[in-house]
């Protein structure tokens, strides 16, 4: 099996990784949610808050507000009914989903949330958060803070840490529609939650250090996952206070924990095979503290002139829920309206802001470019630019309107990209870290994207625009336009951006 060849073909052939003949089994769909059985339940209060700040987070404690705040970051938030034009041409076809404040790949929500909880109004241990009923089932009890921070590799003493988040991937959960091209997805929507935990963590005071790197079985076996079906992607400690890195000794493994009994119900009666999946999950996997490592922050050698700075604007300070809200992906509903240079600068500024991971010895920016292609902005020529964080300044590429290239690059034809003003794309190296990481980095690199486009899309619906994210383009056209394949990077993901008409559909919100 050649997972080079596989990874190529996800960034550049994506329809070599889908069988011709592909037909996805709707009949036999898996839930967009895990239901676990005949585990101890603990109930969240369903009471949410409408505003999401310090103010209105301070008269809650314990697990009234962790409740608020895990309904905030995956907590199924309304439920809609679409209308689209029927294929015969005859009358419409219907479309229900359940939504959330984060976007998913085809809304199917792969990811699952897992925490480990030490407080006092619950019993101590690891729960899985059942978005379906908005509730935790407690899947393991007792004190595991040894283990886990030998499963983290001794970086990290965490016992007064508030709780742990887990972020896992179910695998069949988009396999059953996208089949192998899930795999991408999959990395980009977990990072899109860590991105939403991020934030609304952030407004209870909390913070929070994602580690990308752990010892993968300890971490499955803790929290009692089939890795054949299921992995942790990422694992992120919070509490209110600056997070200090430890640096233990190494040691050898010990303290094994026994294995929990869980039963689960997912729907499909015909789970397929996902072999690349499975593969690229076992090689990913890492058995020892030793294999950990850090990224260097790259210095940036290319030519830098002509640049464009932005206007100077502090990161924008906004209603987080109202973000949320706001947020969905207006497909066509874009409208062609000027956005100003300094919009632009906002949405820009707000959306790098440094965090805190385990592939930088500091608070780091991400090691992701944002790129776009900008038309009728006021005060910008239009053309395609790199954005350089570090000087808050545009860096032309080239000069010209590229909607039409950029449109004919789309694989489908759903938004109209010459009703956008904007379309951005976030860049990562072509290798995709596999000469730090191993296949490790492909994950990280998706998971950082995915991170990235959360703040983005946030910050551009405070701004009263929206974000709709696309992988259904051409990445070699995109990535000619920005003259990427010399310097390295490729284009991860696409993100056309602009002012909306409201969503023509049926809207229900799921909370009192
Ligand atoms: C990683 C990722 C890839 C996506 N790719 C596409 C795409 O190729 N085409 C598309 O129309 N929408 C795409 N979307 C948007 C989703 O379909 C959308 O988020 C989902 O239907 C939920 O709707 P919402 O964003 O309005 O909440 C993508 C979203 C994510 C997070």
């Amino acid at each position: 099996m050649d997972l080079d060849r596989f990874l190529y073909h996800l960034q550049f052939q994506s329809e070599r990784v889908i069988p011709a003949d592909w037909e996805p089994a709707w009949d036999d769909a898996p839930l967009p949610y895990k239901l676990y059985q005949h585990l101890q339940e603990v109930p969240l209060d369903c009471d949410l808050p409408f505003s999401i700040n310090e103010e209105s987070l301070a008269s809650t404690t314990g697990l009234k507000r962790l409740g608020h705040l895990l309904w905030y970051t995956y907590g199924q938030t309304r439920y809609s009914e679409t209308a689209n034009p029927g294929t015969d041409g005859l009358g419409a076809e219907t479309m229900q989903a359940f939504r959330r404040f984060v976007p998913s790949g085809g809304g199917l929500y792969p990811s699952e949330l897992y925490i480990y909880l030490k407080m006092e109004d619950v019993p101590e241990g690891i729960y899985h958060y059942d978005a379906a009923h908005h509730r935790l089932l407690l899947i393991r009890k007792g004190n595991v803070d040894s283990y886990l921070r030998r499963a983290l590799g001794n970086r990290w003493d965490g016992t007064d840490a508030q709780g742990i988040l887990f972020v896992t991937t179910m695998f069949w959960k988009n396999f059953f529609k996208y089949n192998h091209f899930s795999y991408r997805l999959q990395g980009l929507d977990a990072g899109a939650l860590l991105g939403q935990w991020q934030e609304v963590s952030a407004r209870a005071g909390f913070s929070t250090n994602v580690h990308f790197q752990f010892l993968d079985r300890r971490i499955n076996h803790l929290l009692g996952v089939d890795e054949g079906e299921e992995t942790t992607y990422a694992i992120v400690p919070f509490a209110d206070r600056e997070f200090i890195r430890e640096e233990m000794p190494l040691s050898e493994w010990s303290g094994d924990i026994p294995a929990v009994e869980t039963r689960h119900y997912q729907r499909s009666i015909n789970v397929l095979d996902f072999p690349y999946i499975q593969e690229i999950n076992q090689q990913s996997m890492f058995d020892s503290p030793q294999q950990f490592r850090l990224l260097t922050g790259k210095e940036d050698v290319r030519h830098t002139e002509p640049a464009q700075p932005l206007p100077d604007v502090e990161p924008p300070d906004y209603d987080l829920a109202e973000a949320c809200r706001k947020r969905h992906s207006p497909e066509l509903d874009f409208i062609n309206q000027k956005i100003s240079l300094k919009q632009l600068a906002l949405l820009l500024k707000g959306t790098v802001q440094p965090y805190s991971t385990d592939l930088y010895e500091k608070e780091h920016r991400s090691s992701m470019t944002i790129y776009g292609c900008f038309h009728g902005m006021e005060g910008l020529p239009d053309g395609a630019y790199r954005y350089d964080a570090q000087t808050h300044s545009l860096i032309e590429v080239d000069q010209g309107d590229f909607r039409l290239p950029l449109q004919k690059a789309m694989k489908l034809d759903n938004v109209n990209l010459h009703q956008v003003p904007i379309c951005l794309h976030i860049a990562g190296e072509r290798t995709h870290y596999k000469k730090v990481f191993g296949y490790r980095g492909y994950r990280i690199q998706q998971m950082e994207a995915g991170m990235l486009l959360q703040r983005l899309l946030l910050t551009a619906s405070a701004l009263g625009m929206n974000g709709h994210p696309l992988l259904g383009y051409d990445a070699k056209a995109c990535d000619r336009i920005y003259q990427l394949e010399g310097c390295g990077e490729t284009t991860l993901i696409q993100i056309p951006l602009g002012r909306y008409h409201p969503k023509s559909c049926l809207l229900g919100s799921l909370h009192t």
